[in-house]
């Protein structure tokens, strides 16, 4: 297929992501706030790789315009950023806000707009005031009309000239691995009654966020607004599990894309009766997964302007027995697997399935009634070497998939964003997990960055607009 992909039509647009807390430091400089990630990388240095946190990270609080200047230089179209909350709004709520923090993004925007670069940006990239977490963070639902507060705020302050919003990036990572494995802030191991209960105010809070956008913003700013999905893609194990294939995208992407997407709104079908039944099994005497009013259901539904969706990997699935809890992954009733003809990544989570992408951009056209689609995040780490010619790959393989899925399958594919500009503080991950296209040195104090092969081969490929090895 190699020749007839590799056009990059004019359509569709070539950017990079990053977020406030994995790049920006300055833990607690000017009004800022602790947020969530400072309090819980401070006091439970051991949850993180190599007890590293992010006082400090790329510094861009500092070295922004270092940043822009590498992304004017390799012709990258947008810049997806985020803000940060307790930056902004060091109380979380109310509306006393910070001049610095505003500032500062203030000018990042016109920096970005200066150098013909399109600013996305995510209200939300998983760090909040510290101080929402003494109160429960995202099980609260006081945290609804908060986020909208601070949502508002964010309109405001940069709508004039932020023209692409996402309000929530990831609640599927958020919600499961904070409040369900533990493994990010605030280290809470509630398994899915923590999950599903933080996925319930996400979704109220990303739908406050629009209809404030749609009622207040949007016919002064004119701009999109959305919700950024991570969904994985699933295979059976073999023709008789199909079914099982279905369903963990229902639990996937399913989660939070049904309640906004489809037809009649709400959680997917299958997620709720599954749930309910597994609820039983585990000897709950309701369902653990919460449920909607008719009001909420359709408050929520059809708030996107576009599907935001963030790729990296696929799974095999297999159905597990229902009668016995001890089979259960998790309350889908579906195994999960890799299957060994894919190539692992460096990292283990990682394998490395480019045609999942294409199919994925397949059934989310189909399923979702041919929404814009903006890939809003994809990326590959490596070992850290300056010679990255396996991120190269991956990201040539899939981009090389989009390219397909728009001509093939005609996907309204707007938008590719890679993650990331530079090797920042990926989560429980510490600095152990490379994923930029620019090395940083982490133990020098001005955080030197130097470009990999990657950054070289992209500059290639977009200006000359054509997908090339
Ligand atoms: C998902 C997240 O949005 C981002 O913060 C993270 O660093 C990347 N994927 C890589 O894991």
């Amino acid at each position: 297929m190699d020749k007839n992909f590799s056009d990059i039509p004019k359509s569709l647009e070539i950017g990079i992501a990053s977020s406030a807390y994995q790049i920006e430091g300055a833990w607690d400089i000017d009004d800022k706030s602790p947020s969530n990630w400072d309090t819980f990388s401070h006091n439970y240095p051991d949850k993180i790789a190599a007890r590293v946190n992010g006082d400090v990270a790329c510094d861009s609080y500092n070295k922004y315009a270092d940043d822009i200047k590498w992304l004017k230089k390799g012709g990258f179209k947008f810049y997806r950023f985020s803000l940060s909350w307790s930056r902004i709004l060091p109380a979380g709520s109310g509306t006393k806000t910070s001049k610095k923090g505003i500032d500062y993004y203030n000018r990042v925007i016109d920096k970005l707009i200066e150098n013909n670069i399109t600013p996305y940006l995510s209200i939300y990239h998983w760090d909040h005031p510290a101080s929402l977490d003494d109160i429960g963070g995202w099980l609260n639902s006081t945290i609804v009309e908060k986020f909208a507060n601070y949502a508002r705020i964010a309109f405001q302050e940069f709508g004039d000239r932020v023209k692409f919003w996402t309000t929530i990036n990831e609640p599927y990572s958020i919600c499961t691995h904070a409040y369900g494995t533990g493994y990010f802030a605030p280290g809470l191991k509630l398994n899915e009654v923590g999950a599903y209960k933080c996925g319930h105010n996400i979704l109220k809070a990303h739908a406050r966020a629009y209809e404030i956008y749609d009622n207040e913003f949007r016919y002064k700013q004119h701009g999109k607004i959305g919700i950024t999905n991570t969904c994985m893609n699933f295979f059976p194990i073999n023709n008789n599990e199909i079914k099982s294939s279905k369903i963990a995208f229902e639990f996937n992407c399913g989660w939070f894309a049904n309640p906004i997407f489809s037809k009649n709104g709400d959680y997917p079908k299958i997620m709720k009766k599954r749930i309910k039944l597994n609820s039983h099994y585990k000897g709950y005497k309701n369902s653990i997964l919460p449920k909607f009013s008719f009001k909420w259901i359709r408050r929520i539904r059809n708030t996107s302007d576009y599907f935001g969706l963030n790729y990296y990997t696929a799974k095999m699935t297999e159905n597990v027995e229902l009668n016995n809890v001890t089979g259960w992954d998790d309350y889908s009733g579906v195994r999960l697997s890799n299957n060994e003809s894919w190539t692992v990544g460096t990292h283990s989570w990682l394998n490395i399935v480019p045609h999942g992408l294409s199919s994925l951009l397949k059934l989310i056209k189909n399923k979702y009634d041919n929404k814009p689609i903006y890939i809003l995040e994809n990326g590959f780490p490596t070992d850290g070497s300056m010679q990255d010619d396996d991120r190269i790959d991956y990201l040539y393989l899939h981009m090389k998939q989009v390219l397909m899925a728009i001509k093939n399958y005609k996907c309204n594919v707007k938008a590719y964003t890679i993650w990331t500009l530079l090797d920042n503080f990926e989560w429980a991950g510490g600095f152990s997990s490379p994923f930029g296209l620019i090395y940083v040195n982490f133990t020098d104090p001005n955080r030197e960055r130097i470009p990999r092969k990657s950054y070289q081969w992209l500059k290639t490929v977009l200006s000359q607009q054509k997908l090339i090895l």
